[in-house]
């Protein structure tokens, strides 16, 4: 029988990296997951092995210790990597600073760094729409300019990128794909797997959902005196199974030496600007559940409007956000009432 290709993600457990394990083991690849549990917990093993039927190979541990991936890469013959292992809440990342930069950075540079020692040859890069900033058009595409980052997070994002590029551009054996994410949202239609805020939510779905539910009062909406038609934030909201599957093909065409050029970036959104008052309707249009909110100031630092031109991952990748936003709010509300079930939440 003809070996099955050995994927790394980083960060596996977490909530965009264990869809991607999903799909990856469903596209037939052999995962192996490495993940420092620090925002997430083994339990996430359990759903991965529910829905596929297959249980990844874990290792529990650290990106930013050399020595760990050492000796992963020596045990597990590695073929691409996709690298989600970084910290991702903004608010925390400016009180602390160092480390995020010490997290995100590190573990990238580590793994850049194992890839030619091992012979892994591609390399799959978690980046955001956070790198276009308050953008001067929308929709944007990957063309679009990169703004000053507003948070130590969206820095590591953009510096990350700078990394790879000169990494690659160095002439090191390795081709990397940048996948720029806009909103992702919702969860495993099984509701096996899905997003697991760590205490108070600071983003909008989680923090709807636990509204629904009746863990919070009401949810605050951030700014409806924003220069947009209802005058609350525009995003482009993506299903984290359609993002996933993004990240089966990238791989695929690293490890199968299909790239146009040494770093591809691609942008992942559906290429519509819903505004958080539209999604709560959806929301409760597509679950019957009304959520309590209520408009208070703006939230510092907050984007006005952001939606991708996702025309390059559609013709390039041949990959497209279809999953209708009301079956991704439907799927956001069957998670949330697991979590109720299962008395985790
Ligand atoms: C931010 C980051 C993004 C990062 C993501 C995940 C920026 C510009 N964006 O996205 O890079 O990947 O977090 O951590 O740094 N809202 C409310 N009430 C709430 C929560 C949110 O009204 O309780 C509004 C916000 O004002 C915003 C929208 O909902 O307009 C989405 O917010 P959120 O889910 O936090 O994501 P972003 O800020 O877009």
């Amino acid at each position: 029988m003809k070996e099955k290709t050995k994927i790394l993600v980083t960060g596996g457990t977490g909530y965009i990296g264990s869809h991607t394990a999903v799909e990856l083991i469903n596209a037939g690849y052999d995962v192996v997951i490495i993940d420092n549990l620090s925002n997430s917990n083994r339990e996430v093993l359990d759903g991965i092995e529910a829905i596929t039927g297959v249980r990844p190979t874990f290792v529990e541990g650290d990106c930013t210790d050399m020595d760990t991936l050492r000796r992963l890469f020596s045990e597990h013959n590695i073929k691409g990597i996709i690298n989600f292992a970084a910290s991702k809440a903004v608010g925390e990342s400016i009180h602390k600073p160092l480390l995020y930069y010490r997290n995100n950075l590190v573990t990238l540079m580590n793994l850049l760094e194992l890839m030619p020692e091992f012979g892994v040859k591609g390399f799959v890069f978690s980046s955001s729409c956070t790198v276009y900033g308050e953008p001067d058009e929308n929709p944007v595409t990957e063309r679009s300019q990169r703004k000053e980052a507003t948070s130590p997070y969206g820095n590591t994002k953009r510096i990350s990128e700078d990394i790879i590029r000169d990494t690659v551009h160095s002439g090191a054996p390795i081709g990397a794909i940048i996948l720029r994410y806009f909103n992702p949202v919702g969860a495993h239609p099984s509701a096996l797997i899905g997003e697991l805020p760590n205490g108070v939510p600071q983003n909008l779905i989680p923090y709807l959902t636990q509204t629904a539910i009746g863990i919070r009062k009401e949810l605050s909406v951030f700014g409806n005196d924003y220069p947009t038609r209802d005058g609350s934030c525009i995003r482009d909201f993506i299903n984290v199974v359609d993002l996933a599957k993004a990240h089966v093909i990238a791989v695929q065409r690293l490890v199968e030496g299909k790239t146009a050029e040494p770093v591809e970036i691609f942008n992942l959104g559906t290429g519509d600007g819903v505004s958080v008052l539209e999604l709560i309707n959806t929301f409760e249009e597509a679950t019957g559940v009304k959520v309590p909110y209520r408009i208070t100031g703006r939230r510092e630092g907050d984007i006005i409007q952001v939606w991708a031109d996702p025309t390059r991952a559609n013709t390039v990748l041949g990959w497209k956000a279809d999953t209708p936003l009301t079956d991704t709010m439907r799927s956001a509300w069957k998670w949330q009432q697991h979590l109720r079930e299962k008395g985790i939440m």
